[in-house]
């Protein structure tokens, strides 16, 4: 029961009806009117894409669109991935506390764990995202449904995060049609994965700091589609793996994870400087689907804090990879530079988001394009497992099951059939 309550009213539109609703402070952002009980009074509220909706009480990640704010259990974004790494991200998010010293977490989250076999792929073309899919459902053909014990619940929690990247691994090998290789002793969480996706163990510091950042960066961003595909998932007490294809499955489309990508792509469609101008004109023009990728957010009005730091990692390992600027990165600032100045953009409040440069990063570090979703996938499992337990855990959750506002035709009986006798 939240001491805090102010009492809130809804009157309907005849003036005829008031019914009294409990007002909720948020101790950071937005408050809520909890309109659960208007069911009874024969109301739904209607709010299509969510835009106002809050589907949930958390207190894992806050979002200030308009500051360009993003805290993890209350810590900025920008702190975090400067000073810890992602195993101690992913501790901070599940258990809520960022690890004791001595740090002994990345190890157990790094512990032998097994995995099915790796399924066949008949297909070298075939979508990382769709073979990740594949691979985790075989998973949970082999899970056994969520535990009634919260602690038992962790531990599958803390499994997917050690088994998706080997998954993810394993896919990457046989797509460039290499060996798949067993996880090595004390290489570190990042490392490990490093190795099983290219063999190495001599890999550079930088890289190896620069991939855990962008981990970290991509770790948890509260009720996003993929989080919230989970949670829905979840609500059903369905096993984890499968709830968490369901958020993978979200992830993949262009408007969301699948951003960095297409965001690849559409750099290379434009080409060059000289045809910035014409793909932005494309961007305004309302009967013309192309969108800007990498630009835009349903909550950021503001630059995202995500993106500023992308872009200084994606510069390093740019530099690092090739010693000399990629057309690409340089193409990158000067769309950038040009929306960030356009009027329809301005007006918009249309900033790069954090799929912006990780495409270009991600591709100077020796990742396939069509994997970049996949590794976005891998640093989001934190998150997604965190809101999973955290829905779990609540004593009053219940089935996520929206309702609707009904349109369409009222009840008519079927034209008489001539029934075939
Ligand atoms: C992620 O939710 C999260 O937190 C997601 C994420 C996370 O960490 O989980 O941050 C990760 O998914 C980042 C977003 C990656 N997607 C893209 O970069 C794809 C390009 N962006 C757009 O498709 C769009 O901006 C969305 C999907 C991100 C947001 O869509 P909204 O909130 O539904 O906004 P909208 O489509 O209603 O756009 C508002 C207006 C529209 O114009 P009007 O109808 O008002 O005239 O802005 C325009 C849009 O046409 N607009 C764009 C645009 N994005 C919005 N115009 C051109 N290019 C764009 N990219």
């Amino acid at each position: 029961m939240d001491q805090d309550a102010r009492q809130a009213k809804l009157i309907t539109a005849d003036q005829s009806n008031e019914y009294p609703l409990e007002q909720h402070p948020a101790t950071l952002g937005t408050d809520v009117i909890d309109v659960s009980s208007l069911s009874q009074q024969g109301l739904f509220t209607y709010d299509p894409g969510f835009i106002s909706t809050a589907a949930c009480e958390s207190t894992i990640t806050y979002i200030d669109g308009d500051a360009g704010q993003l805290l993890y259990r209350g810590y900025p974004i920008e702190q975090l991935a400067i000073h810890y790494t992602y195993p101690s991200i992913v501790h901070l998010l599940l258990k809520g506390s960022l690890p004791p010293a001595p740090d002994t977490f990345e190890a157990t989250l790094c512990e032998p764990r097994n995995i099915q076999a790796s399924l066949p792929t008949q297909n070298q073309s075939a979508h990382p995202m769709g073979l990740l899919l594949s691979h985790l459902a075989h998973e949970a053909a082999h899970q056994s449904l969520p535990s009634n014990k919260p602690a038992d619940r962790l531990q599958q929690a803390l499994d997917a995060i050690h088994v998706l990247p080997r998954l993810a691994a394993n896919i990457l090998r046989t797509l460039t049609e290499q060996p798949i290789l067993e996880p090595q002793p004390n290489l570190g969480y990042i490392n490990q994965f490093l190795f099983l996706c290219f063999g190495k163990t001599d890999i550079d510091p930088k890289v190896t700091r620069a991939l855990d950042v962008i981990f970290t960066l991509h770790a948890d961003h509260e009720q996003n589609a993929s989080t919230s595909t989970v949670r829905m998932a979840g609500s059903t007490g369905t096993p984890l793996y499968a709830a968490l294809s369901a958020g993978i499955s979200a992830l993949w489309g262009p408007a969301h994870g699948g951003a960095n990508e297409a965001c690849l792509c559409m750099l290379n469609q434009i080409g060059s400087a000289a045809q910035v101008e014409t793909y932005l004109n494309k961007a305004k023009d309302k009967s013309d689907p192309f969108r800007l990728m990498g630009f835009g957010h349903r909550i950021y009005k503001n630059y995202d804090p995500r993106a500023r730091i992308m872009r200084n990692i994606c510069h390093d390992m740019i530099n690092l990879n090739q010693g000399s600027k990629d057309p690409l990165f340089e193409l990158a600032l000067t769309l950038e530079d040009k929306a960030l100045n356009d009027p329809y953009f301005i007006e918009k409040k249309l900033y790069p988001n954090v799929d912006f440069y990780s495409g270009l990063t991600l591709k100077a570090m020796g990742f396939p394009p069509q994997y970049f979703t996949v590794l976005f996938a891998l640093a989001r499992t934190a998150g997604w497992t965190s809101h999973w337990l955290e829905m779990l855990n609540d004593p009053h959750h219940r089935i996520h099951r929206p309702r609707q506002w009904y349109t369409g035709p009222t009840q008519r009986d079927c034209p008489h059939q001539q029934t075939s006798t």
